[in-house]
Formats: C-alpha cells, structure tokens, sequence
C-alpha cells in the first residue's frame, strides 16, 4: 500500500470513529423511552385525550393553570381529563392510574410530591403512556419532559428586590414545602444572592423553615416563632409564595409592623397585587401561566400523536437529563404593577386599586 493509500486509510477510520462518538454522545442525552412508546403513532385525526393530574387547586394559580391548560388543549382539537388530589400523594396517585386505566393518550402531571410520584411515570410508561411534568418536576424517574418556569430565578429576583432596600440586616426565610422540588430551587436562587452578603457579615438569616404542604397556616406559625424568638427585631421577609407571604403579613400587623418591614413573594395573586400597591407587601414574582399552560398543551398534543421532542435545556432529576422548557419570571413591584400583571389582562386595573 502506498503511503498515500495509507493516509487516506487513517483519515477514513478517525473520520468514522468522530462520527459514531458524536452520534453517541447525541445518544445517551436522549432520554430512554420504552420500545412501545417510541413506535407509537398515531393517524392526525384520532382525537387524543390528555390527563392532568394536579396536586391541588388550593392556591388562586392551579384554578388559573386548570381552565388555561383545558382551553388550550382544547383549542387544539384535543380533549382533557383534569383530576386534583387535594394535597395527598396517595390519591395524586390513584387518581393518574385511573386515567391510564381509561386510556389516555398522554399524562400531565404537577406533583405533590417529587419523588411520590416516580411510580406515576413508571406505570404511565409500563402502559405506553409518556408523562410530562408541569411546573413542578418528578424527581427520580424517566419523566419525558419537563416545563416550568425558571425557579431559581424565581429566587434570585425575590432576594435582589429585598437587598437593594435592605442590604444590611436580619432576615427570614419562609420556605416552600420540602417535598416540592420548586421550593428547593426557589430557596437555592434566594441563597444564590444572599450568601455573598451573609458571608461579608451585612446579613444575618436568623430564621428559615420550610412551610409543609405549602400551607399558609404553617407559614403563619413559623412568622410568629420567628418574630418571637427576635424579639420582633426582623428587617426583611422573603417567602415561597404570595399566599405565606399573607400570613407573614398577617402576624407582622398582630406586632404593628406590617408595612414598615419589606415582604417578597411569588404568584402576582390579586391579593398579593393588592397588598403591593396599598404598601405591605415589596413585590412578587409573575409567572404567566397562560404561556406555561399553551407550551405544554402544544407539546403534550404532539407528543401524544408519538412525535419525540426534544430541548436544548436539560435538567437532572437525580436520575435521567430530562428535556426542560423553563420560561421566565417578571419581578413585580408598585412601579411596574400597570406594564406587567395588569397590562398583561392577569388582572384588572380596578381590582388591583380597589
Ligand atoms: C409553584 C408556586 C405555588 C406553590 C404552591 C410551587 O411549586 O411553583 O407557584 O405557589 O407551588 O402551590
């Protein structure tokens, strides 16, 4: 063989070697889906029908995300059984083997409990049903995709709000449930921007729970442990979400302190829009559902007629790289109230200012 024949050899071989590793590693991102679900397919006009498992409809938003996401999936040509499990793992989990048992084509779930509900996925998949998490992510489990908002950000954008005006002091923490993976992120993004200052001694974090089950009642209880083991001496709140932000406010104004002690929180609820412009609540987070609840009807429509999707983003759930959509949150505060939240038709102008 001539030398020139040899080279061509070499640079065939390299050439199929950079070939088949990309493939590859194009490969093992891809999240695994069982045989029966990625031969799937499904002719254009069967109409498909969704399952929503929700966790609960407790807070002001779930109502929203209920009738957004069946208008939307229903605007697709599609239809959509909604079950919510009033805050209990058990029948979040009995009430999705009903709607596999009756044969949807796709599940949607928001968990109540990250890991709980695994063994939803894995029956989904065993009956060759793909699952996509919304808004809340499935932990440890082949969950197909994830949408939500960026949490983390969620987080940062409460805690930069919270520093400019108090950049030295005493701060609580009022978590989100432990079981939900969101207020781990929501917390991380809090502590993203907050260690720095604590690590320079200007902050100091003199509480910080979790709210269990995400139950303003426990958030009340932990604001009033927090305010008495301070003697009151407390000068920034950041909490989960708009609905434990009330009740911290509630038990600031039991101490004559509401107003004089910033509080942020997560939502844009009306309540909370209200409290912002009468001035005892900072600011809260907008998440627009509406865009949440379209994105992920368009994608559970075409993933139920056996189309495979994928994201460029991808979050680790503990167990696979799950394909992620994750949009992004709006800090809201009496100054940008009108552009934001009531621009947006989330809320009237007259029902903010009321
Ligand atoms: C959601 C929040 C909600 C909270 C309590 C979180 O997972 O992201 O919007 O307020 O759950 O339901």
């Amino acid at each position: 063989m001539g030398w020139r024949r040899v080279l061509f050899f070499i640079m065939a071989l390299a050439l199929v070697c950079v070939a088949s590793a990309c493939k590859n590693v194009t490969e093992t991102v891809e999240p695994v889906l069982p045989t029966k679900l990625s031969e799937k397919e499904m002719p254009d006009d069967d109409k498909i029908k969704i399952g929503f498992s929700m966790d609960t409809l407790e807070e002001e938003r779930w109502l929203r995300d209920r009738d957004l996401f069946k208008a939307a999936v229903e605007a697709l040509g599609a239809e959509v059984e909604i079950k919510a499990a009033n805050g209990d793992d058990s029948e979040q989990i009995l009430q999705a083997e009903k709607l596999i048992s009756e044969g949807v084509d796709l599940l949607v779930v928001v968990p109540h409990n990250a890991e709980a509900t695994a063994a939803i996925v894995n029956k989904a998949h065993l009956a060759g049903i793909r699952v996509i998490s919304y808004d809340r992510l499935v932990k440890n489990s082949d969950i197909d995709l994830y949408v939500s908002f960026d949490n983390e950000k969620v987080g940062e954008l409460q805690a930069e709000a919270i520093t400019k005006l108090v950049p030295k002091g005493k701060y609580v923490y009022i978590g989100g449930a432990d079981t939900d993976n969101n207020a781990h992120l929501l917390k991380k993004g809090v502590f993203n921007v907050l260690q720095p200052l604590i690590d320079k001694g200007d902050i100091t974090v003199v509480y910080d729970q979790w709210t269990k089950n995400w139950l303003p009642e426990n958030a009340f209880a932990n604001m009033e442990a927090a305010l008495a083991a301070n003697n009151n001496q407390i000068d920034a709140v950041i909490a989960a979400n708009d609905a434990t932000a009330g009740k911290v406010i509630e038990a600031l104004e039991k101490q004559g302190l509401a107003g004089k002690i910033p509080v942020a929180g997560q939502d844009a609820e009306l309540m909370a829009a209200q409290r912002i412009v009468q001035g005892t609540q900072t600011m809260t987070v907008y998440k627009p559902i509406k865009t949440l609840a379209q994105e992920v009807a368009e994608l559970a429509v075409r993933m139920a007629k056996g189309k495979y999707i994928d994201t460029d983003r991808k979050v680790n759930n503990g167990k696979t790289e799950v394909p992620s959509v994750l949009l992004a949150p709006i800090a809201v505060d009496k100054e940008n109230m009108d552009e934001t939240v009531i621009r947006d038709g989330f809320h009237t102008r007259e029902d903010v200012y009321r």
